[in-house]
């Protein structure tokens, strides 16, 4: 890998700009199984269902122009500033938002890598007759951490509720327990390295065609019918190591 130092050509290794970066210890915690050994130029993920699975809580309306369009923009717009940053061409799509995060210079390959990574960790975190409670073990572990399950959903709730203007409330492992965080536009917890378990889209492209303002409906479905509690078990299971 080539970068520019000094006027000069410096080649690095791949590991050394990990390291510099710290994106170790991220790949080995949050890599996600089916976009880690992506790397420029990037496909849009599958959807994990078809695009009326959702309904009636999300249209195959809404899915068609946030998956079709939305998430497919990110991707392609990714590849086409990537086609100018040679020296991230050979990243996955978790050391490259490492890479770029907060560096003032790299924003826009910042914002459409990580909305490409949270919107198919989003996908992924929904499922035709999901919602409710999870499984006894994932179950028990956020009562413990929440004190209760209601305070657990009370606390989504408000989150995903509470973000100001566009951006995602998160189910995440931090430091060994788990928490609930919310994030601004593209931000995401894996540039933290605490990995996700669990994610809701609460820019009103996700919601508006179906639920227009009342992202409070939204919200509410999506914990009592859509959530996908599989998906976060694996995802602590994976975390856990
Ligand atoms: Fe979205």
């Amino acid at each position: 890998m080539k970068a520019q130092k000094g006027g000069k050509t410096a080649v690095i290794g791949r590991r050394q700009l990990l390291k510099s970066v710290g994106a170790a210890s991220l790949v080995a915690t949050c890599a996600a199984p089916w976009v880690a050994r992506a790397k420029a130029p990037y496909e849009l993920p599958k959807l994990p269902w078809p695009d009326d699975a959702l309904q009636p809580m999300i249209s195959a309306t809404t899915i068609g122009f946030h998956y079709g369009k939305h998430h497919k923009a990110y991707v392609d717009t990714l590849n086409k500033l990537l086609a100018d940053a040679p020296d991230l061409a050979d990243l996955s799509i978790e050391e490259l938002i490492t890479a770029t995060s907060g560096n003032p210079n790299r924003v826009a390959i910042f914002n459409n890598a990580a909305q490409m990574w949270n919107h198919t960790f989003y996908w992924n975190s929904m499922r035709p007759n999901g919602g409710g409670k999870p499984g006894p073990s994932l179950l028990q572990r956020i009562e413990a951490d929440f004190g209760g399950w209601d305070s657990f959903v009370n606390e989504f709730f408000k989150a995903a509720q509470t973000q100001f203007g566009s951006g995602w409330a998160w189910l995440i492992l931090d430091g060994g327990k788990l928490k609930v965080i919310k994030t601004s536009n593209a931000d995401t917890p894996i540039m933290q390295d605490k990995p996700p378990l669990l994610t809701i889209d609460v820019w009103e492209h996700a919601y508006y065609l179906d639920y227009q303002n009342r992202r409070t409906d939204y919200i509410k479905a999506w914990l009592e019918t859509l959530a996908n509690w599989e998906f976060a078990q694996q995802q602590l299971d994976k975390a856990k190591g």
